[in-house]
């Protein structure tokens, strides 16, 4: 298509400028590397992460400085005697002269060709670029040691199928939200070492909103109550086995001309909850207001006296009330000690039928290790020793139950604590519940309509009913037989 002249013209054209000659080199490098390795990611084949991280991070922002180099050196960078090819007074000259006209046309074409090509490939790699930094996997994985803990609850979560960014970002997010996200910034940090440990939830920035939620779950469609049962396990020699039945009053938003009730009262499309907090985390709540159409707002203040005296009211930014103001860790669920072990013994992976199993796994993993590979190994060795000295017999009789239930309590740990990142027992507070006086009992309890002096209700039975607490064998479940077990 075209003559031998205008390739040596292009090669003379990139040749005089050194710039142009190491953008060009970039190029013809990177570019079937980048083609190759783009189509081995699109048809699922790596998997690793530092590859992804390698390809899109490293390598497509290198392509791109090819590219400029390349262009910015062809047409600024004339050497020699010779005066630029692409500048106007040369072009009019060219295109004046019939004969020339069409070499230089040929040229242009070339250009336009190539830069398609170019432009596509960038698009490409930005593309995937983009797809790679928002998923799980880089966002999870790649920073290793800093998301080692939130990775890990999200993995054990209800919601360990949902990407980050779906929640972290949201599906309608804008551009500059995103690349914000996905930017250098958090590279940087952890480049340099200089995140904080543990990382902090994010209160304000990248905090998933009402909207993230609903586009999975609608308030308006939550059932009247719900009954948990939980299994806990006591500290004697036979790790007795007790349940807590609880009727949770959840509730919901307005719906077919019901109004909101129980739990979900406070999202609620008829009004809505606003409140002001003294504090960043949001803990000391000072004012809570009640809105509704037609109707004058009720206003609660804090009670004075409570909790350390009085925290001035109409201070901080008022704020509607949402989903994460209680579900604060519906993915990273972090568990106390107590429970995590629990769960292991409910599901047998710690076996019930070791003496004492429940006290001597909580004394192990509730001590302070410098790192998660010391607990490994301290752990197990705490176990072993105990046993032998107080049940000489039971590790070599049952020897692989002994060594399952000492895996489970491994585990029970390694799910929940990450010294590196300082994370431990209670590190993350969910807000739930009431542990503490947190979670409800910022508000419940602790402030009183202005006008008539009515506490926010604290009354046992507002927002559960306890059918059996910590019982051997609830009589709830007696009659309950075959519903619930
Ligand atoms: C179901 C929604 C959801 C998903 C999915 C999710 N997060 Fe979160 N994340 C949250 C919420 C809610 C918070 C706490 C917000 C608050 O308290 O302000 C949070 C907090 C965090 C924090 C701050 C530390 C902390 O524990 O409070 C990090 C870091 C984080 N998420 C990373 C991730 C990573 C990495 C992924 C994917 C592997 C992910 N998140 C997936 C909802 C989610
Ligand atoms: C992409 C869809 C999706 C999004 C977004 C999402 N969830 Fe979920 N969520 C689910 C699914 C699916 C389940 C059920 C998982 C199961 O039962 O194993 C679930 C379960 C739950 C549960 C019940 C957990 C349990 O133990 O029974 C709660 C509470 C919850 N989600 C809250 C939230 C909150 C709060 C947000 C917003 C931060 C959110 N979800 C965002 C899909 C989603
Ligand atoms: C006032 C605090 C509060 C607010 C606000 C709140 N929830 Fe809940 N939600 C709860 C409690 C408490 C439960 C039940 C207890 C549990 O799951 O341990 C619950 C249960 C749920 C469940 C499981 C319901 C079921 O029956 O399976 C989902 C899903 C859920 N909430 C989603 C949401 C979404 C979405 C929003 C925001 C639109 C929201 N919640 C707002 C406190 C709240
Ligand atoms: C920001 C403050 C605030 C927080 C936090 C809060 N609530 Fe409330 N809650 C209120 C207010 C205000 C009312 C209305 C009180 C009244 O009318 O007396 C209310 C009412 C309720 C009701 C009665 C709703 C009805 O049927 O009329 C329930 C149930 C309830 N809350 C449960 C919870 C649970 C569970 C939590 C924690 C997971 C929680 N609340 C956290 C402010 C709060
Ligand atoms: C404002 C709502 C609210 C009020 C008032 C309230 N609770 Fe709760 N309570 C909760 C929620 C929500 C949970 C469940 C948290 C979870 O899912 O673990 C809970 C859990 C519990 C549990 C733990 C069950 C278990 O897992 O073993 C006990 C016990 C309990 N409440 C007792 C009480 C008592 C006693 C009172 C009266 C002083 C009370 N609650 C008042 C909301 C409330």
């Amino acid at each position: 298509m075209f003559s031998l002249n205008v390739y040596k013209r292009i090669i003379n054209l990139v040749s005089r400028s050194k710039v142009s000659v190491i953008g060009a080199l970039l190029v013809s490098i990177l570019l079937p590397v980048l083609l190759i390795s783009i189509g081995f990611d699109s048809l699922g084949l790596i998997e690793n992460p530092y590859f992804g991280f390698l390809l899109y991070v490293v390598m497509a922002p290198l392509l791109v400085l090819g590219i400029l180099l390349l262009i910015f050196g062809t047409f600024f960078s004339r050497g020699g005697e010779e005066i630029g090819t692409y500048t106007v007074e040369y072009l009019k000259e060219q295109l004046s002269r019939p004969g020339r006209y069409t070499r230089i046309r040929r040229l242009l074409y070339f250009t336009v060709a190539i830069t398609l090509v170019l432009v596509f490939v960038v698009g490409l790699a930005s593309y995937s670029s983009f797809r790679y930094t928002s998923s799980s996997q880089f966002c999870g994985q790649f920073c290793h040691n800093v998301m080692q803990p939130q990775y890990t609850a999200y993995r054990n979560s209800p919601h360990s199928r949902v990407s980050c960014v779906e929640c972290h970002l949201g599906k309608d997010a804008d551009w500059a939200e995103r690349s914000r996200f996905t930017g250098l910034k958090q590279l940087w940090a952890v480049a340099t070492d200089s995140y904080p440990r543990p990382i902090l939830p994010p209160i304000t920035a990248l905090r998933p909103g009402r909207k993230t939620c609903e586009q999975c779950h609608l308030p308006e469609k939550f059932h009247g109550s719900r009954l948990y049962t939980r299994e806990r396990f006591l500290a004697d020699e036979k790790n007795t086995r007790v349940r807590t039945v609880i009727l949770m009053k959840v509730g919901s938003g307005d719906i077919e001309g019901r109004v909101a009730h129980g739990i979900h009262w406070h999202v609620s499309e008829s009004q809505q909850v606003y409140y002001r907090a003294a504090d960043h985390d949001r803990e000391i709540i000072t004012e809570v207001r009640q809105v509704e159409k037609g109707r004058k707002d009720v206003v609660y203040t804090r009670i004075p006296g409570i909790d350390g005296g009085t925290a001035e009211t109409g201070k901080g930014e008022l704020r509607k009330m949402d989903c994460i103001d209680c579900h604060n860790r519906p993915t990273h669920i972090f568990l106390p000690a107590d429970e995590a072990l629990d769960r292991k013994l409910a599901a047998n992976t710690i076996s019930p039928y070791l003496p004492y199993i429940k006290r001597q796994a909580l004394e192990v993993i509730k001590k302070e290790y410098p790192s998660r590979e010391v607990a490994r190994v301290e752990i197990s060795r705490g176990l072993q020793n105990w046993y032998r000295d107080n049940y000489p017999d039971l590790i070599d009789n049952n020897p692989n139950l002994f060594e399952r239930s000492v895996q489970g309590v491994i585990d029970a740990y390694m799910d929940n604590v990450f010294p590196a990142m300082r994370v431990t027992w209670g590190t993350y507070r969910n807000n739930l519940g009431h542990s503490k006086g947190a979670g409800c009992f910022r508000c419940h309890g602790k402030l009183r309509e202005a006008a008539t002096g009515r506490v926010i209700s604290d009354d046992c039975n507002l927002c559960h009913v306890i059918l059996a607490e910590n019982e051997k064998q609830p009589e709830i479940i007696k009659s309950l037989k075959g519903v619930i077990e």
